[in-house]
């Protein structure tokens, strides 16, 4: 593999061409993949769904009440989370479906990802002068990206469900029909996008009530929805991608100055990934590949703090020494992770414990890295709204999907007669790589637009497993995600119940800003004094972040545990197995 060391600094290209021959080490394999013994014939007492919404959660378990498995209850729960969750998630974008399933252990990530139009241009949000162009990759249709939810969950449905597209997406055409009530969340989304939601009268027209915010318990219906839902379980993927409904979306997004074509929707293919696998202490991880960081930089994080004894630390030390870890893996995410169709990616040396070891040995106790030492490059933010939820059947088949049409309410635009909010996940892209930022620093080649190339996600659903226990985890939240994700996994390696994992209060760096960014309380202000002594600089946030929506199947007790972040409103259900008589 040749490792693109165009940017590395000369340590970083030393330590990862010194891995280069020990990565094919016999042990090395044996390392990377032991995986704890599962008991293979064992099936979960209970079945469990957390979601970001009461509904959708009800619409899963309908599914699997109706005679479908796992996999038919996630096309279930997408559809109906496009309907009752639209700041979140929709057929106008896409996501990763992470699958386990239980009869032969086979697991694969869905990859329904969005990809740029075959029009779009490497510098298509800058203006003349080579600036970005603000809001351009944001609101409006130039900013959408090809949509790949509709492809995903035919895809599911048809590859690993039991049960026809009419069957499981019923629930999420009766809620477009019967509507749904504007929560505090809903509000809050639409505040943030309101001048943007304005902007595109069939938008305003859906979300909005009279031009503005609707007020909580406002009912939300969506008729045109529940049409393009029902041709999609008429036709499949055809009644997204061919006839009606394409028919509409791609005259609008024309008229309203957007590039997507038909030669874009017959060409959207999804993609089966293999997903990431690690190691943390005696649990195995699965996670997304990419074209999302999460995996990698997961894996990244875990094997520098696989060489701690974070338990036995004080909170300074703990929180110092996981501030670092999350510090390196950012610079590699930036540095190196995009589209694996069209870059190279150095996944194994980047997921492998001796360059964890070369990185750990840059981590001081005295002093915090200053990320300029480091070099390397931003981050692109990512949208902060996008939608997880995670399914366990009783057959012990599993779903982690993260969804997103990135920013709240995507690109806050609507085809008229589709009832599809488009996403703006074009923003996931490095608008402007090659170029110095304000910091100086390079952005992210590996992330460059391209047609037809999907953009670099940091969408992290994942699996947990330890010898007796099994976990289903992820989170909206942006470049946040991973970090949550992590701080999750360190909860289920100490043995908390998802309920801590989902409710601990969370802290997160990303390399650049470099600064610790802290939600209300999380880090004692004895401890927070003490980083700054150190040389960190913290940042309280004004709110909290993230919704994690959080299984786990004890397989020693036998007892099934579920979880839905009290940030958010969704809800966690187990429904016990009731033996056939
Ligand atoms: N749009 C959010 C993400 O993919 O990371």
């Amino acid at each position: 593999m040749s490792i693109p060391t165009a940017r590395l600094t000369n340590t970083d290209a030393g330590i990862i061409k010194q891995l280069l021959p020990r990565i094919a080490a016999p042990w090395v394999l044996l390392l990377l993949f032991t995986t704890p013994s599962l008991a293979e014939t064992q099936t979960p007492p209970a079945s469990a769904i957390a979601t970001a919404h009461p509904i959708a959660t009800a619409a899963g378990h309908e599914t699997l009440a109706a005679g479908g498995n796992a996999f038919d209850a996630a096309v279930a729960v997408s559809a109906t989370l496009a309907v009752v969750e639209p700041m979140g998630s929709g057929l106008g974008g896409g996501g990763f479906w992470l699958l386990h399933r239980a009869s032969d252990g086979f697991e694969t990530m869905v990859d329904g990802r969005e990809r740029a139009p075959l029009a779009a241009t490497r510098n298509m949000y800058l203006d003349e002068k080579g600036e970005v162009v603000t809001g351009l990759s944001m609101d409006g249709p130039l900013a959408a990206a090809i949509p790949g939810q509709p492809a995903a969950l035919v895809h599911i449905a048809e590859r690993y469900g039991r049960l026809p597209l009419k069957k499981s997406l019923a629930p999420a055409i009766r809620a477009a029909l019967n509507g749904f009530q504007v929560t505090e969340h809903y509000r809050d989304q639409a505040r943030f996008r309101l001048e943007a939601m304005r902007r595109n009268p069939e938008t305003a027209h859906l979300f909005l009530h009279n031009n503005d915010v609707p007020p909580v318990g406002h009912t939300i219906k969506q008729p045109a929805l529940a049409a393009t839902l029902k041709a999609i379980a008429k036709d499949g993927r055809d009644g997204f991608y061919r006839g009606a409904v394409a028919k509409k979306l791609l005259a609008s997004v024309t008229k309203a100055g957007g590039i997507w074509s038909q030669r874009d929707f017959d060409s959207y293919q999804v993609v089966e990934r293999t997903p990431i696998h690690g190691e943390y202490k005696g649990t195995r991880i699965t996670s997304a590949a990419p074209p999302s960081s999460g995996g990698i930089a997961l894996i990244t994080m875990l094997n520098i703090l696989s060489g701690y004894e974070l338990e036995e630390m004080n909170e300074l030390d703990r929180t110092h020494t996981i501030v670092e870890a999350m510090r390196r893996a950012y610079r590699d995410r930036a540095e190196y992770l995009g589209d694996p169709d069209f870059v190279q990616i150095p996944m194994a040396q980047l997921t492998h414990p001796d360059y964890a070891s070369e990185l750990r040995e840059t981590i001081r106790f005295d002093r915090a890295t200053p990320s300029q030492e480091l070099k390397g490059n931003t981050l692109e933010q990512g949208g902060v709204d996008t939608t997880h939820f995670s399914i366990l059947d009783e057959e012990g088949n599993r779903v982690a999907a993260t969804l997103s049409i990135n920013y709240p309410f995507g690109a806050a635009f609507v085809a008229p007669g589709t009832g599809v909010l488009l996403n703006d996940e074009m923003d996931d892209f490095s608008a402007k790589p090659g170029t110095p930022n304000a910091y100086g620093l390079v952005g992210a080649e590996a992330n460059a637009i391209a047609p037809g190339k999907r953009p670099l996600s940091s969408m992290s659903p994942t699996f947990l497993e330890s010898r007796d226990r099994t976990a289903i985890l992820g989170t909206p939240g942006g470049s946040r995600i991973i970090t949550m994700v992590l701080l999750g996994t360190l909860e289920f390696a100490a043995g908390n119940e998802p309920q801590a994992w989902a409710s601990r209060p969370r802290f997160h760096h990303q390399f650049l800003p470099d600064l610790i960014q802290l939600e209300p309380n999380a880090i004692s202000d004895a401890t927070q004094q003490q980083l700054s002594e150190r040389g960190h600089t913290l940042k309280t946030l004004k709110n909290n972040y993230g919704n994690m929506q959080a299984l786990l199947w004890n397989r020693g007790t036998n007892r099934v545990t579920a979880a839905s972040d009290p940030r958010g409103g969704g809800e966690a259900l187990i429904k016990q197995h009731q033996p056939s008589k």
